[in-house]
């Protein structure tokens, strides 16, 4: 397991992007869209590990509602990944902790199997866990 990525919701992605490279002299990768989770995302590559920057698609979804309360943009998740998705859920569903989803997968901009676990069993914090590698039969 190691971590994947931190995600930061943030009211403009290019704005924020552009603030990552001119303050901090950090690259984003290219902007991709993921319909299923209603975000358009880029990356902060870190080597060890990544900055997920999102911007809602709609106000009326579960980013957009946190970007209503947070209007400056807020730290949303972070992600860890694993070698299989489907097991993990299984295994933690088995051991009582509620992870998100209708018992299947969802899928990240990058065809990776993904799911969340609520954070009411991870200390109020809420996490990704996130296939390692590709999976080439993926929804985008
Ligand atoms: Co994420």
């Amino acid at each position: 397991m190691d971590l994947s990525h931190i995600s930061i919701v943030v009211p403009d992605l290019e704005a924020a992007i552009k603030t990552m490279r001119e303050i901090y002299g950090l690259a984003s990768g290219e902007i991709g869209e993921n319909q299923q989770q209603g975000v358009r995302l880029a990356y902060v590559d870190l080597g060890n590990s990544k900055i997920e920057l999102m911007q809602p698609l709609t106000a009326d979804s579960p980013i957009g509602r946190f970007l209503t309360k947070h209007p400056a943009g807020g730290l949303h998740h972070l992600c860890l990944g694993v070698a299989d998705v489907v097991p993990v859920m299984t295994e933690l569903r088995g051991k009582g902790v509620r992870v998100l989803g209708e018992g299947k997968p969802a899928y990240n901009i990058h065809g990776q199997q993904i799911a969340f676990i609520h954070p009411q069993n991870f200390f109020g914090a809420l996490v990704e866990i996130e296939q390692q590698a590709p999976d080439a039969c993926a929804v985008r």
